[in-house]
């Protein structure tokens, strides 16, 4: 019985370290069938992002599944001296972004998948000043992360404020320190279609396969109408 309690314990132990940070995780407007988001988040992507991450399983060519033609990609998101066929790389080399982090950016092909939009769209959100970081900044779902906060101009600048003499773990609240160009509901929303995006790349056909399970369960309840009249048919004589 202790033994139990004591591997129970053990193990709940790694799933709480597993996790990583107990800041709560806000919900991502994920919604890949909303292609006007999936394009803003590509762009957005393709500005803010696309100098550090790479994103290595999808190619510009792709993009047409999110309602792009081949001229808009070309004309907005393709660098110069890319081609169509090639995947979202980035202009930096990786051993000069590792001298410059001291981590290499990661690729975030996979990462919706990996973390999760909820935790990619409350870390973008949740940046705050911190002198005693080497880029200035710190964040309140992935602490000490190598990562300046890129989109400091669109969101402002917060500091975090711990409750004094709160019982317990109270989560830690972002305050304004001073403002971005963006209004802080606009602001959500940039960073709601940069996960969005990121969410789509993650798994790019899914959108497709859900609406085939649709077609699909719909082509066999046709059939059942369709093979019960017939039996009824068929068997009218005989009973
Ligand atoms: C100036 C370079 C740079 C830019 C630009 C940048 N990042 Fe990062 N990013 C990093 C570095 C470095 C890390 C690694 C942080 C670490 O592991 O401590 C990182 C980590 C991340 C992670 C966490 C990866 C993981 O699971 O460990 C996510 C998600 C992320 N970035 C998203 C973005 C998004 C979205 C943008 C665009 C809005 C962006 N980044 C722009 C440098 C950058």
């Amino acid at each position: 019985m202790k033994f139990l309690a004591f591997l129970s314990a053990a193990l709940l132990s790694g799933v709480a370290l597993a996790s990583g940070s107990t800041y709560p995780l806000d919900k991502a407007p994920v919604d890949l069938s909303n292609t006007v988001s999936l394009q803003r988040g590509a762009a957005a992507f393709q500005s803010y992002c696309s100098g550090c991450h790479s994103l290595g399983y999808m190619r510009y060519s792709r993009l047409t599944d999110i309602g792009l033609t081949d001229e808009q990609i070309k004309k907005t998101l393709l660098p110069a001296g890319a081609k169509m066929g090639d995947t979202m790389g980035i202009p930096m080399r990786p051993e000069d972004a590792k001298s410059w982090f001291g981590v290499r950016p990661p690729d975030l092909s996979v990462e919706a998948r990996s973390r999760g939009a909820d935790w990619i769209y409350t870390y973008l959100r949740t940046f705050y000043r911190d002198d005693s970081r080497p880029t200035g900044w710190n964040n309140l779902v992935y602490e000490r992360s190598a990562m300046p906060h890129v989109l400091y101009q669109l969101q402002g600048e917060l500091a975090v404020e711990h409750a004094e003499g709160a019982e317990g773990h109270a989560a830690p609240k972002l305050v304004k320190v001073s403002d971005g160009q963006l209004a802080p509901a606009e602001y959500d929303a940039v960073t709601g279609d940069i996960t969005n995006f990121l969410a789509w790349v993650s798994e790019p056909a899914q959108d497709a396969r859900v609406r085939m399970g649709f077609i699909v369960i719909g082509f066999l309840l046709v059939m059942l109408v369709v093979v019960y009249n017939l039996k009824k048919e068929y068997w009218k004589d005989v009973h």
